[in-house]
């Protein structure tokens, strides 16, 4: 209790103590796996006040028993999307990127990989899509043109609004700057006076569904590749060892994992080897 004394929110305009903040950080840890440590109170007093003045509550003890009853089931939604930490930028990470286009994309024949027609990415948290169009950025400039496959992109995020805007596939013109005129004009049109819309030929290749990574997965694979990254940073170890063997069931033999510049994989050392800088490889 200590830490918090100087800023803690018990004295703001809805009374939230640390008890109640363990209770409710306890339950989205639950729902998603991120994890809330203690020194985040202050960070999601922030994000929620708002939503309690909307409902007309005067406590986080009143929000709280809303959302854990029958009646506020439908405000989970509402708490984990209000939760979620989204930045994301394109062709962040660029390398991911450079290695997809030489290694995985290089690889496929007219005939696909290894005789096979089919090409199947994963984005497991991909917030507001920058990162399933980088790829089929990466795609189309790389490979699109010279093979004939059947290639799909997954992008999900636990975030309904998030999952909203990438399906969108608009953008604002700052975000659409930083990839240069030439990816600019090739990928996007002028949408509105200061918005760019995706172009057709990449959206039809990506399907934004939301799905949490801790409950059952309805796809059934097998993926080529999966990105995940800076997702499993909000996770504690246990959560992570599970997705990366689920990870690992799911990707073909051979097929790749990348993530988070911060995150490492645990204990899949045997299914996985290390290929490059957060760049993993399912054994053949
Ligand atoms: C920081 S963003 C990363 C976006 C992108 N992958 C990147 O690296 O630029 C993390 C995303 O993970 C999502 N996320 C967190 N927990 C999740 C869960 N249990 N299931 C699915 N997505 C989750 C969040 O909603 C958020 O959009």
């Amino acid at each position: 209790m200590a830490a918090l004394s100087t800023t803690a929110p018990e004295h703001r305009e809805f009374p939230f103590t640390l008890k109640e903040y363990r209770r409710l950080s306890a339950f989205v840890h639950g729902r998603t796996g991120i994890t809330l440590p203690d020194h985040k109170i202050n960070m999601v007093y922030s994000r929620l006040t708002r939503r309690l003045r909307e409902l007309e509550f005067s406590t986080f003890a009143e929000y709280c028993d809303y959302y854990s009853s029958p009646e506020g089931e439908d405000e989970i939604e509402y708490l984990i999307n209000a939760l979620t930490t989204n930045l994301t930028r394109f062709f962040r990470e660029k390398h991911h990127f450079d290695h997809l286009a030489e290694n995985l994309l290089s690889d496929l024949s007219t005939d696909g990989i290894n005789g096979r027609t089919r090409l199947r990415i994963w984005s497991a948290g991909c917030s507001t899509g920058e990162e399933p169009y980088s790829i089929a950025m990466t795609y189309r400039e790389t490979a699109a043109s010279r093979v004939q496959c059947d290639t799909r992109i997954l992008a999900t995020d636990i975030d309904s609004s998030v999952v909203a805007r990438g399906s969108s596939g608009r953008y604002g013109g700052q975000s659409v700057a930083e990839l240069g005129k030439g990816r600019r004009y090739r990928h996007f049109t002028a949408f509105g006076g200061s918005e760019w819309q995706v172009r057709p030929e990449l959206r039809q290749l990506i399907a934004f569904k939301q799905l949490n990574l801790l409950d059952a997965w309805p796809m059934k694979g097998p993926f080529d590749a999966i990105f995940c990254r800076n997702v499993m940073i909000y996770f504690d170890n246990p959560t992570k060892a599970r997705l990366v063997q689920r990870f690992a069931d799911l990707l073909a033999p051979g097929g790749w994992l990348y993530i988070g510049h911060s995150e490492t994989i645990l204990d899949q050392k045997t299914v996985f080897r290390l290929r490059g800088p957060t760049i993993y490889q399912k054994g053949t």
